[in-house]
C-alpha cells in the first residue's frame, strides 16, 4: 500500500503488525503486567470533550510556538524511543530524515539502534534535535555521553527520571523465555561501544530486548540534586524532566531549576497503574495552575490524534510526544512514513483548531474543554 493511502495514525500499526518480527512487536507493543496504565493513557483522551466557539473567522490557523525555546511549527515532538532498527534497517535515521522537512523536534533516545553520530550526521543543518539522558551509575560514563551530546549540537537534554528498575514488561519478557538462540538485536553494537559498555555485556539481554546497556544501568540512586550536576555540564542548554507522575514533582521540577516536565508513565512501560499523564495533567490545571507558566509542561502516553494534541493545550500543556506513532510509520514506509505522521498530525491539528474556535495555541483555553474531574486525588 502507498504511503499516501494512509489517513490515520493508528493505521501505521496495524500496517507495521503485519510485517515486523515477532521480537519488534512484542518490544514496541508491550506495556507492563496488567497493561492498566497502557490502556488507561489511551482511553485518558476520551474522557476530556471540547466546548467549541463558532462564528470566529477561522480561514488563518497559526500553530507556531517555541519548546524550551526552540522553534517549532505545531506542538509535538517525537517522544525519545529506543530500538528503531527492529523495525527497519535505517531506523532512527528514517526519523531525523522524517521530520526534516517539518522540523519538529525529535528527542533521540539513549537506547536508540543507530549510534548517536549516526543519527547527528543526517540532519538537515538548521535541524534541532534534542538528547534523552539515561544517567549512568557510572558518573565517569555518564559525563562523556552528555559531552557528546552536546558536542553534537543538541538542543535540549531530557533526562529520563521514571527508571530506577526497569519496568516488568511482559510481552517482551515471554517472548524471551520461549525463543531459542535468542541474541540481543543490538549485541554487537555494544560490544563496539568501548570498554565500559562492553563490560555489561553479560547482563545484556537478560530481561529481554529492553534490556539494553542504557536502561540497564541507570543510576537508581538519581535524585534532585542531580540536576544541579547535569545542569553545571550543560550550561545554557535546556533541561527537561521526563517521566514525571504528579503535581508535587512538578513543583521540585520547578524549585530544581528544570526548564520543563514531561508528564509521562514511559507509555505505560514502567509503573503499572500509575494514572494516565493526561490525568496528572488535569491535576495540576486543577491545584496548581500557575506551575503551567512556571515552566514548560509536556504530555506524552497514548496520543494519537489532533484532536488529542489540542485537548492538551487547552490544559495547559506546552506539546504533545509521540512514540510508538513515529516507531511503526518508519517501519513500514522509512522516512516516508516519519512525514506523513506529522502531515496527518498537523492537518488534525488545524482542523480541530477551526472546529474549535481557536485560531493561535494562544486562544486553546480551559473553558474549551470538559473534564470528568475525580474531586479528589
Ligand atoms: C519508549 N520510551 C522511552 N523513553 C525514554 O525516555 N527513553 C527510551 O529509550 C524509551 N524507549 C522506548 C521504547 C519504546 C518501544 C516505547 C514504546 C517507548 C517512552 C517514550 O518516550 C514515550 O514516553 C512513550 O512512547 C509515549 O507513549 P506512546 O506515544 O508510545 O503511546
Amino acid at each position: 500500500r502507498n504511503v499516501d493511502t494512509v489517513v490515520s495514525i493508528d493505521e501505521f500499526e496495524e500496517l507495521a503488525q503485519a510485517i515486523l518480527s515477532d521480537m519488534a512487536v512484542a518490544y514496541y507493543g508491550t506495556g507492563s503486567e496488567t497493561e492498566q496504565t497502557l490502556r488507561d493513557e489511551r482511553d485518558a483522551w476520551q474522557r476530556v470533550r471540547f466546548r467549541p466557539r463558532v462564528l470566529r473567522k477561522m480561514r488563518h490557523i497559526d500553530t507556531n510556538t517555541t519548546f524550551c525555546g526552540i522553534p517549532t511549527p505545531l506542538p509535538i515532538f517525537v517522544a525519545p524511543a529506543g530500538l528503531a532498527r527492529l523495525g527497519h534497517p535505517d531506523g532512527e535515521q528514517n526519523i531525523v530524515r522524517g521530520v526534516a522537512p517539518h522540523n519538529i523536534l525529535q528527542v533521540v533516545s539513549s537506547g536508540a539502534s543507530c549510534s548517536i553520530d549516526e543519527i547527528f550526521a543526517v540532519k538537515e543543518p538548521e535541524q534541532n534535535l534534542a538528547w534523552q539522558f539515561y544517567v549512568n551509575s557510572d558518573k565517569e560514563l555518564a559525563e562523556q555521553k552528555l559531552k557528546k551530546a552536546l558536542e553534537l549540537g543538541a538542543r535540549a537534554i531530557f533526562v529520563t527520571v521514571d527508571v530506577p528498575v526497569l519496568g516488568k514488561r511482559e510481552r517482551d519478557l515471554k517472548l524471551k523465555a520461549r525463543s531459542q538462540n535468542y541474541e540481543h538485536p543490538i549485541a554487537a553494537q555494544f560490544k563496539e561501544a568501548g570498554s565500559k559498555v562492553a563490560a555489561f555485556d553479560a547482563s545484556v539481554g537478560k530481561r529481554g530486548v529492553s534490556d539494553i546497556p542504557d536502561n540497564a544501568h541507570i543510576d537508581a540512586n538519581l535524585n534532585w540534586d542531580d540536576i544541579a550536576w547535569i545542569r553545571e555540564r550543560a550550561p545554557g542548554v535546556p533541561i527537561v524532566i521526563k517521566g514525571v507522575g504528579c503535581v508535587e514533582d512538578v513543583e521540585l521540577a520547578h524549585q530544581y531549576g528544570a526548564d520543563g516536565v514531561v508528564l509521562s508513565t514511559h507509555g505505560g512501560r514502567q509503573l503499572d497503574g500509575a494514572r494516565a499523564p493526561l490525568d496528572v495533567l488535569i491535576e495540576v490545571r486543577r491545584k496548581r495552575p500557575e506551575l503551567l507558566s512556571k515552566l514548560e509542561v509536556y504530555v506524552d502516553g497514548g496520543a494519537r490524534r489532533g484532536t488529542d494534541v489540542v485537548k492538551a493545550l487547552c490544559l495547559g500543556a506546552r506539546g504533545v510526544g509521540f512514540g510508538r506513532p513515529f516507531l511503526y510509520a518508519q517501519s513500514v514506509y522509512a522516512h516516508e512514513g516519519v512525514s506523513k505522521a506529522v502531515e496527518i498530525l498537523e492537518a488534525e491539528v488545524h482542523m480541530a483548531m477551526r472546529l474549535l474556535g481557536a485560531n493561535t495555541l494562544a486562544d486553546l483555553k480551559p473553558e474549551m474543554v470538559e473534564c470528568s474531574f475525580p474531586e479528589r486525588w
